[in-house]
Protein backbone atom coordinates (compact mmCIF):
# COMPACT_ATOMS: atom_id res chain seq x y z
CA UNK A 1 0.00 0.00 0.00
CA UNK A 2 2.85 2.26 0.67
CA UNK A 3 4.63 1.84 -2.56
CA UNK A 4 1.52 2.36 -4.69
CA UNK A 5 0.98 5.47 -2.57
CA UNK A 6 4.27 6.76 -2.56
CA UNK A 7 4.19 6.85 -6.58
CA UNK A 8 1.29 9.37 -6.77
CA UNK A 9 2.46 12.69 -7.48
CA UNK A 10 0.32 13.91 -5.39
CA UNK A 11 1.05 12.48 -1.75
CA UNK A 12 3.00 14.49 1.15
CA UNK A 13 4.49 12.39 3.90
CA UNK A 14 3.42 12.68 7.42
CA UNK A 15 6.32 12.49 9.68
CA UNK A 16 5.35 11.12 12.49
CA UNK A 17 2.20 10.88 15.10
CA UNK A 18 1.26 14.47 15.68
CA UNK A 19 1.34 15.23 12.11
CA UNK A 20 -0.85 11.65 11.28
CA UNK A 21 -2.98 12.72 13.95
CA UNK A 22 -3.93 16.85 13.01
CA UNK A 23 -4.28 15.26 9.28
CA UNK A 24 -6.98 12.95 10.31
CA UNK A 25 -8.49 15.51 12.79
CA UNK A 26 -9.16 17.76 10.03
CA UNK A 27 -10.17 15.36 6.73
CA UNK A 28 -6.87 14.40 4.85
CA UNK A 29 -7.35 11.75 2.58
CA UNK A 30 -4.94 9.05 4.10
CA UNK A 31 -3.58 6.34 1.87
CA UNK A 32 -0.69 4.53 3.94
CA UNK A 33 0.66 4.53 7.62
CA UNK A 34 3.18 2.07 8.55
CA UNK A 35 5.36 1.66 11.69
CA UNK A 36 7.59 -1.07 13.18
CA UNK A 37 5.40 -1.66 16.01
CA UNK A 38 1.39 -0.56 14.65
CA UNK A 39 0.65 -1.66 18.32
CA UNK A 40 2.81 0.65 20.18
CA UNK A 41 0.71 2.97 17.56
CA UNK A 42 -2.34 2.32 18.24
CA UNK A 43 -1.37 2.53 22.29
CA UNK A 44 -0.52 6.47 21.62
CA UNK A 45 -3.94 6.90 19.85
CA UNK A 46 -5.77 5.68 22.30
CA UNK A 47 -3.65 7.78 24.96
CA UNK A 48 -3.48 11.25 22.85
CA UNK A 49 -6.10 11.11 20.36
CA UNK A 50 -9.08 9.16 21.16
CA UNK A 51 -11.07 10.82 18.21
CA UNK A 52 -8.74 9.54 15.62
CA UNK A 53 -8.02 6.36 17.65
CA UNK A 54 -10.41 4.28 15.15
CA UNK A 55 -8.93 5.61 12.03
CA UNK A 56 -5.58 4.91 13.04
CA UNK A 57 -6.19 1.46 13.97
CA UNK A 58 -7.78 0.87 10.71
CA UNK A 59 -5.01 2.39 8.69
CA UNK A 60 -1.66 1.52 10.62
CA UNK A 61 0.75 -1.19 9.12
CA UNK A 62 3.43 -3.10 9.71
CA UNK A 63 6.91 -1.96 8.05
CA UNK A 64 10.36 -1.53 8.70
CA UNK A 65 10.33 2.34 8.10
CA UNK A 66 13.96 2.93 7.69
CA UNK A 67 13.90 0.60 4.78
CA UNK A 68 11.46 2.98 3.06
CA UNK A 69 12.44 6.63 4.71
CA UNK A 70 15.62 8.28 5.43
CA UNK A 71 14.72 9.62 8.56
CA UNK A 72 12.42 7.84 11.15
CA UNK A 73 10.71 10.18 13.20
CA UNK A 74 11.26 9.18 17.28
CA UNK A 75 7.48 7.99 17.51
CA UNK A 76 8.48 5.65 14.79
CA UNK A 77 5.42 5.89 12.08
CA UNK A 78 5.09 7.65 8.72
CA UNK A 79 1.52 8.76 6.84
CA UNK A 80 1.08 9.32 3.13
CA UNK A 81 -1.92 12.06 2.61
CA UNK A 82 -3.20 13.46 -0.80
CA UNK A 83 -2.32 16.88 -0.88
CA UNK A 84 -4.88 19.10 -2.13
CA UNK A 85 -5.58 20.63 -5.50
CA UNK A 86 -4.24 24.18 -5.66
CA UNK A 87 -6.55 25.59 -7.74
CA UNK A 88 -9.77 24.42 -5.14
CA UNK A 89 -7.28 26.15 -2.73
CA UNK A 90 -7.35 29.22 -4.63
CA UNK A 91 -10.63 29.66 -5.47
CA UNK A 92 -11.72 28.94 -1.61
CA UNK A 93 -9.30 31.80 -1.03
CA UNK A 94 -11.33 33.84 -3.20
CA UNK A 95 -14.41 33.63 -1.63
CA UNK A 96 -15.67 36.48 0.28
CA UNK A 97 -16.83 38.11 2.98
CA UNK A 98 -14.22 36.39 4.69
CA UNK A 99 -14.41 35.37 8.74
CA UNK A 100 -10.50 35.56 9.45
CA UNK A 101 -7.32 37.21 7.72
CA UNK A 102 -5.51 35.03 4.87
CA UNK A 103 -1.53 35.74 5.55
CA UNK A 104 0.76 35.96 2.29
CA UNK A 105 4.21 34.88 3.06
CA UNK A 106 6.37 37.34 0.28
CA UNK A 107 8.90 34.70 -1.33
CA UNK A 108 9.94 33.01 2.20
CA UNK A 109 13.43 30.76 1.89
CA UNK A 110 13.20 28.99 4.92
CA UNK A 111 10.88 26.24 4.76
CA UNK A 112 10.53 25.83 9.09
CA UNK A 113 9.43 29.28 9.16
CA UNK A 114 6.91 28.28 6.71
CA UNK A 115 5.59 25.40 8.56
CA UNK A 116 5.13 27.23 11.76
CA UNK A 117 3.22 29.86 9.81
CA UNK A 118 1.26 27.29 8.77
CA UNK A 119 0.92 25.72 12.47
CA UNK A 120 0.02 29.25 13.60
CA UNK A 121 -2.29 29.95 10.69
CA UNK A 122 -4.04 26.69 11.61
CA UNK A 123 -4.27 27.86 15.31
CA UNK A 124 -5.71 31.75 15.09
CA UNK A 125 -7.83 29.75 12.62
CA UNK A 126 -6.63 32.19 9.68
CA UNK A 127 -8.49 31.54 6.37
CA UNK A 128 -5.41 30.62 4.81
CA UNK A 129 -1.40 31.19 4.18
CA UNK A 130 -0.65 31.64 0.42
CA UNK A 131 3.20 31.94 -0.79
CA UNK A 132 4.85 33.89 -3.50
CA UNK A 133 8.00 32.75 -4.91
CA UNK A 134 9.49 29.45 -6.04
CA UNK A 135 9.46 27.63 -2.27
CA UNK A 136 6.42 25.16 -2.59
CA UNK A 137 4.43 25.61 0.71
CA UNK A 138 3.45 21.73 0.34
CA UNK A 139 7.39 20.94 0.30
CA UNK A 140 7.68 18.16 3.31
CA UNK A 141 10.06 20.15 5.44
CA UNK A 142 6.92 22.55 5.61
CA UNK A 143 4.50 20.18 6.33
CA UNK A 144 6.82 18.57 8.81
CA UNK A 145 7.56 22.18 10.65
CA UNK A 146 3.77 22.59 9.99
CA UNK A 147 2.78 19.23 12.41
CA UNK A 148 0.40 18.00 9.76
CA UNK A 149 -1.73 21.08 10.39
CA UNK A 150 -1.91 21.95 6.32
CA UNK A 151 -5.05 20.28 6.51
CA UNK A 152 -6.92 22.73 9.18
CA UNK A 153 -5.87 25.61 7.16
CA UNK A 154 -5.61 26.81 3.25
CA UNK A 155 -2.39 26.82 1.57
CA UNK A 156 -1.26 27.23 -1.81
CA UNK A 157 1.12 29.39 -3.73
CA UNK A 158 0.19 32.42 -5.73
CA UNK A 159 1.02 35.27 -7.87
CA UNK A 160 1.32 38.88 -7.18
CA UNK A 161 -1.89 38.77 -9.44
CA UNK A 162 -3.80 36.12 -7.54
CA UNK A 163 -3.56 37.22 -4.42
CA UNK A 164 -6.84 36.62 -2.95
CA UNK A 165 -9.39 39.67 -2.76
CA UNK A 166 -9.38 42.08 0.53
CA UNK A 167 -7.57 45.00 1.86
CA UNK A 168 -3.67 44.35 1.91
CA UNK A 169 -1.58 45.20 5.46
CA UNK A 170 1.67 44.56 4.54
CA UNK A 171 4.08 43.85 7.66
CA UNK A 172 7.42 46.50 7.73
CA UNK A 173 9.43 47.84 10.59
CA UNK A 174 8.80 51.59 9.30
CA UNK A 175 4.97 51.42 8.91
CA UNK A 176 2.09 52.60 11.48
CA UNK A 177 1.95 50.83 14.63
CA UNK A 178 -0.13 47.85 15.10
CA UNK A 179 -1.75 48.90 18.35
CA UNK A 180 -3.41 51.76 16.73
CA UNK A 181 -4.99 49.64 14.05
CA UNK A 182 -7.92 46.95 14.25
CA UNK A 183 -7.26 44.58 11.88
CA UNK A 184 -10.19 43.38 9.69
CA UNK A 185 -11.45 39.76 9.57
CA UNK A 186 -11.25 40.15 5.28
CA UNK A 187 -7.20 41.25 5.68
CA UNK A 188 -4.57 40.29 3.68
CA UNK A 189 -1.96 39.88 5.99
CA UNK A 190 1.40 40.45 4.81
CA UNK A 191 5.04 39.28 6.05
CA UNK A 192 8.23 39.96 3.66
CA UNK A 193 10.88 37.24 3.07
CA UNK A 194 13.48 36.69 5.53
CA UNK A 195 16.81 38.23 3.98
CA UNK A 196 15.21 41.07 1.56
CA UNK A 197 11.93 42.08 3.68
CA UNK A 198 8.50 43.06 1.68
CA UNK A 199 9.64 43.26 -2.07
CA UNK A 200 8.48 46.30 -4.22
CA UNK A 201 5.52 44.64 -5.56
CA UNK A 202 3.84 44.02 -2.63
CA UNK A 203 4.32 47.20 -1.01
CA UNK A 204 2.83 48.57 -3.74
CA UNK A 205 -0.43 46.90 -3.46
CA UNK A 206 -0.65 47.43 0.22
CA UNK A 207 -2.95 49.04 1.49
CA UNK A 208 -1.52 49.47 4.93
CA UNK A 209 2.15 49.19 6.49
CA UNK A 210 1.96 48.08 9.70
CA UNK A 211 4.65 47.89 12.20
CA UNK A 212 5.12 45.94 15.13
CA UNK A 213 6.71 47.25 18.31
CA UNK A 214 10.73 46.81 18.88
CA UNK A 215 13.47 48.87 20.40
CA UNK A 216 15.50 50.92 18.31
CA UNK A 217 18.47 48.94 17.01
CA UNK A 218 16.83 45.75 16.55
CA UNK A 219 16.30 45.56 13.04
CA UNK A 220 13.74 43.04 12.63
CA UNK A 221 11.75 40.06 14.26
CA UNK A 222 11.53 36.54 12.84
CA UNK A 223 9.61 35.64 10.09
CA UNK A 224 7.33 33.10 11.92
CA UNK A 225 7.25 35.34 15.42
CA UNK A 226 5.97 38.33 13.74
CA UNK A 227 3.32 36.43 11.67
CA UNK A 228 2.00 35.31 15.27
CA UNK A 229 1.91 38.83 16.99
CA UNK A 230 -0.21 39.91 14.15
CA UNK A 231 -2.32 37.29 14.40
CA UNK A 232 -2.68 37.64 17.80
CA UNK A 233 -3.51 41.59 17.68
CA UNK A 234 -6.59 40.31 15.02
CA UNK A 235 -7.39 38.29 18.17
CA UNK A 236 -7.88 34.97 16.73
CA UNK A 237 -10.93 32.15 16.85
CA UNK A 238 -14.00 33.84 18.84
CA UNK A 239 -15.05 32.05 21.66
CA UNK A 240 -17.16 29.15 21.31
CA UNK A 241 -20.41 30.64 22.85
CA UNK A 242 -21.77 26.72 24.03
CA UNK A 243 -18.08 26.83 25.71
CA UNK A 244 -19.18 29.35 28.13
CA UNK A 245 -22.21 28.08 29.07
C1 LIG B 1 13.22 38.71 9.19
S1 LIG B 1 12.13 39.96 8.68
C2 LIG B 1 12.92 40.66 7.27
C3 LIG B 1 14.12 41.41 7.57
C4 LIG B 1 14.70 42.02 6.34
N1 LIG B 1 16.13 41.99 6.42
C5 LIG B 1 14.22 43.43 6.09
O1 LIG B 1 15.03 44.22 5.70
O2 LIG B 1 13.03 43.75 6.25
C6 LIG B 1 10.81 39.09 7.91
C7 LIG B 1 9.51 39.83 7.90
O3 LIG B 1 8.96 39.87 9.22
C8 LIG B 1 8.18 41.03 9.39
N2 LIG B 1 8.76 41.83 10.48
C9 LIG B 1 9.85 41.57 11.22
N3 LIG B 1 10.02 42.50 12.16
C10 LIG B 1 9.00 43.39 12.03
C11 LIG B 1 8.61 44.59 12.70
N4 LIG B 1 9.27 45.06 13.75
N5 LIG B 1 7.50 45.22 12.28
C12 LIG B 1 6.78 44.75 11.24
N6 LIG B 1 7.10 43.64 10.57
C13 LIG B 1 8.19 42.95 10.95
C14 LIG B 1 8.23 41.79 8.08
O4 LIG B 1 7.12 41.46 7.28
C15 LIG B 1 9.53 41.28 7.48
O5 LIG B 1 9.56 41.47 6.10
Amino acid sequence: MWREAAGRKDVVLLDGFHALKHALRFGADVRAVVADDPDAVRALAAELAPDVEAEVARLVGRAVVRSLLPRVHPTGVAALAVRPDAAEGRARLERMPRTAPVVVLDNPRNLGNVGAVVRLAAGFGATGVVTRGDLDPWHPNVVRAGAGLHYATTVAGVDIDTLPPGPVYALDPEGEDIRALTLPDDALLAFGSERHGISPELRARADHLVSLPMRPQVSSYNLATSVAMTLFHWGGPHPDPAATV
